[in-house]
């Protein structure tokens, strides 16, 4: 059967960073949306330009960094928005310009204040204004899913007449099943009378867990261009996952024959980088990308998959880039070997770099027996985070017990002079980061610290993800190590640097650093400031 093109808009950076935990600084946007160039979406929605100066940057840079995908900025029905939106993306090789408003009564009663008739004709006045100003012009007919269907065919036939090439009919509180996008995109492509000049897009939401199963109704009626997120991340419960929606695609041909230029093997490493940014790990269960989503347990089903795979497994770990995690590396392995796997693993890193993370690698190997695939991946992960080295862990000593107040004794370097402080706390970790507080001097509050072991065994390493605040702006760090202690100090420490280093910007920019709220309120005592050497001697 021939398949029909369908086109993959992720909104990863923009509904998917509007999710609480997920948001992301500009390095990390632009990391994302270079792996997801690589994964081969058609259209990348880089944010919303308008809605803050650091949103309009990482559009514009996005905008001027992606070599072939379509690069979108959201805007309002409002002419400062579409021109912040042009303004945002037209560097693009592929730009285009994402429109909306609200058309369903609720909406227009409630929130807008409108009556159809004036949404009508504002959303037709701005795919005007859009047109003018960019080639391609996508409109979206927000909660279109609780619009009345008549209404909803006059916009869209209104909005193909202004120019729009790309309608979109969001199902944005995640309340439709998937009989309602079958009605929906199929009275549209019935009624509408220019429907042949432009796309149908459909948005679902996941709020009853329905978002790719009617993503997929929607395609089946006629849309062919499918909005969603890497891991379904996004408002409230989230937006349709993407990979999810690919697989079902490639797996189930015979029911959905239809072709993308998804990349699927790329799938994997895509979700990794983004659980790395964020620090926010995929459910073990979750399809496609989860930790056991290709993991056989049970005796019957591994006795089964031996006998042939396909008794239990509808799609290959390998088909979504998983790799085969049986290499190890060890205390003996080479430079040669170390550089081989990194690169097998994607990694292009600079020699100066390999040299670094051969010698981190070293100093995990003699404490670890086995350094496999998700050891390397952390440990890189962990070495390249996007701020300058101020900051270095030289040494800790940590005095901790049931019956005691735990006492931590850490020392940092800072260029060439080291640094020590002692601090008391609840806990080890608790101890250790209010000693880097007091040698930093620069206080900050902890928002976030999740603990988890890279890989299942006995030896496995800890990584560490904290978020840690001054009152400024949120900054996260990650630290791997095979001492749980080790890996909280030196997320800390990676937070610690992002921080200064934009505390040290806003001053150039003569911004006056926000005060902050004190780690648990302690003031900070006397700062040593002793030569390397006198700390030693
Ligand atoms: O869910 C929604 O309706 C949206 C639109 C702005 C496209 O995200
Ligand atoms: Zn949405």
């Amino acid at each position: 059967m021939e398949k029909e093109r369908i086109y993959i808009f992720d909104t990863t950076l923009r509904d998917g960073e509007q999710a609480p935990g997920y948001s992301m600084n500009l390095d990390e946007k632009i990391r994302m949306a270079l792996q997801l160039e690589a994964l081969g979406v058609d259209v990348l929605e880089a944010g919303f330009a308008i809605a803050s100066p650091g949103d309009f940057e990482s559009v514009r840079t996005i905008a001027a960094t992606m070599k072939e995908t379509t690069v979108a900025s959201l805007s309002r029905a409002l002419t400062k928005d579409i021109d912040a939106a042009w303004e945002a993306v037209k560097e693009a090789k592929r730009p285009r310009i994402h429109t909306f408003l609200a058309t369903s009564d609720l909406h227009l009663e409630y929130k807008l204040k409108m009556s159809r008739k004036e949404a009508l004709e504002q959303a037709v006045a701005m795919v005007r204004y859009a047109r003018n100003l960019c080639g391609e012009v996508e409109f979206s007919a927000e909660d279109a899913t609780r619009t009345d269907l008549e209404f909803l065919c006059q916009v869209v036939e209104a909005v193909i007449e202004a120019g729009a090439s790309v309608v979109n009919l969001p199902d944005t509180v995640g309340y439709a099943v998937p009989e309602d996008m079958t009605r929906m995109v199929g009275t549209v492509m019935n009624k509408v009378s220019n429907i042949d000049k432009a796309i149908i897009a459909v948005h679902c939401h996941n709020d009853l867990g329905l978002a790719v199963a009617n993503s997929l109704a929607g395609l089946k009626a006629g849309a062919r261009q499918i909005e969603g997120t890497l891991c379904g991340i996004g408002e409230r419960a989230g937006n349709a996952a993407l990979e999810e929606v690919a697989m079902a695609i490639r797996t189930r041909s015979d029911e959905l024959p239809f072709a993308y230029a998804l990349q699927t093997e790329q799938i994997s490493k895509s979700a990794q980088i983004l659980a790395q940014i964020t620090g926010i790990k995929a459910n073990p269960s979750k399809a496609i990308v989860g930790a056991n989503a290709f993991a056989h347990e049970s005796g019957i089903h591994q006795h089964g998959m031996m006998a042939n795979s396909l008794t239990y497994e509808i799609m290959t770990p390998e088909s979504v880039g998983v790799r085969d995690t049986s290499f190890v590396l060890g205390k003996h392995s080479g430079m040669h070997a170390f550089t081989k796997r990194l690169v097998e693993l994607g990694y292009n890193k600079e020699k100066e770099e390999i040299k670094a993370l051969f010698a981190e690698f070293k100093n995990i190997a003699d404490r670890k027996k086995s350094v496999g695939d998700r050891d390397l991946i952390a440990l890189v992960e962990s070495s390249t985070q996007s701020s300058p080295v101020v900051w270095e862990l030289d040494n800790f000593v940590v005095n901790s017990g049931n019956l005691m107040t735990s006492t931590a004794c850490v020392t940092l370097r800072k260029g060439d002079r080291t640094y020590q402080e002692v601090a008391r706390g609840t806990g080890p970790v608790y101890a250790s980061l209010r000693a880097v507080e007091k040698i930093i001097r620069h206080p900050f509050s902890l928002e976030d610290y999740t603990l988890q072991a890279v890989t299942e065994h006995r030896d496995a390493l800890g990584e560490v993800f904290v978020k840690i605040s001054d009152g400024g702006g949120i900054y996260r760090g990650r630290g791997v190590s095979t001492d749980v202690i080790e890996a909280s100090i030196l997320s800390c420490l990676a937070a610690v640097n992002r921080m200064l280093d934009e505390a040290s910007l806003s001053r150039h920019d003569g911004i006056k650093p926000t005060s902050a709220p004190n780690f648990e309120n302690d003031m900070l005592s006397s700062h040593s400031d002793k030569k390397k050497g006198e700390l030693n001697g």
